[in-house]
């Protein structure tokens, strides 16, 4: 067990931090409304195990982390804490906790909860989407060791590889589908897409959650909550296979990569 005394340490920047733990909140409470019909997304099989398991032994994988916090659908937490019981971590993920708490309506609102389970114990805190259940554990161990290295928020990033544009508000009465304005092209070479984990020195995004009430949709990216209060934000080089299952086309990519890691090394 860590030091208690260690756990005073939440400097927002410098060369490097003392050691408390790494944890991992995962929001895994969205039912998946873009994926169609079916079980809350998190809890849909990939390779015949649950996304959310995938997500949980991808981030327990990574030797750093120590406690993993899953937000589960507000109504699911007991199924989540079974099915994950069901599913124990392989010896690889070492002596990782796994706690479960019950998320809320906006994604904001899930890590929120999230955020409130975690021990004193804990400064540098990572969020990762269930919904990204491949990220590779390079990937993870990466953006811990930027935010060890003294930024208080990394985020993983590619670039994009459409042209994107930007579009005018909807004129009145416009159905889906109907023609869009557009009023700008952003130069592509200057955008990024990002991805999770995102990772923090606690004590800053737990500010920034608290800074932040969660309007209508509430925030779709954490890092962006601490952008808002002026803190910087860094990115580190993301993964391909680290991409957000979002609609059906993404499960036939998420199954190929999975059939693919099995036979070339027996993930
Ligand atoms: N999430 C959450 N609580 C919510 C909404 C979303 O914990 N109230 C989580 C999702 O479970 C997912 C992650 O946030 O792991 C990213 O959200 P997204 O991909 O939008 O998932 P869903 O909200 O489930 O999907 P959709 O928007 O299509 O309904
Ligand atoms: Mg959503």
């Amino acid at each position: 067990m860590p030091d208690e005394s260690m756990s005073a340490e939440t400097a927002e920047s410098g060369p490097s931090r003392a050691v408390g733990r790494t944890a991992v909140v995962i929001p895994a409470a969205g039912r998946g409304v873009r994926l169609g019909r079916g079980a809350p997304k998190a809890l849909r099989p990939l390779g015949g195990t649950p996304m959310l398991v995938h997500a949980v032994r991808a981030v327990a994988r990574a030797r750093t982390v120590s406690l993993v916090v899953v937000v589960a659908p507000p109504d699911g937490a007991a199924t989540v804490r079974t099915l994950l019981d069901e599913h124990p971590l392989p010896d690889s993920a070492g002596a990782t906790d796994v706690l479960v708490v019950p998320g809320g309506e906006t994604r904001q609102e899930s890590v929120a909860r999230g955020l409130t389970a975690l021990p004193d114990d804990v400064d540098v805190v990572l969020v990762h989407d269930a919904a990204r259940p491949l990220v590779p554990v390079e990937t993870v161990e990466d953006v811990v060791a930027a935010v060890r290295g003294g930024a208080p928020a990394v985020v993983p990033a590619l670039p994009v590889t459409d042209t994107v544009k930007q579009v005018g508000p909807p004129a009145p009465g416009a159905l889906p589908g109907a023609p869009e304005p557009v009023v700008a092209t952003p130069e592509r070479a200057l955008l990024r897409a990002v991805q999770t984990p995102q990772g923090f020195d606690r004590a800053t995004l737990v500010k920034a959650h608290e800074h932040t009430p969660s309007e209508g949709e509430g925030a779709t990216d954490d890092a962006g909550l601490v952008e808002r209060m002026g803190v910087p934000v860094v990115l580190v080089p993301g993964h391909e296979e680290a991409f957000k299952v979002t609609r059906p086309l993404d499960l036939v990519l998420a199954e190929a990569v999975l059939a693919r890691r099995r036979a070339t090394d027996g993930f």
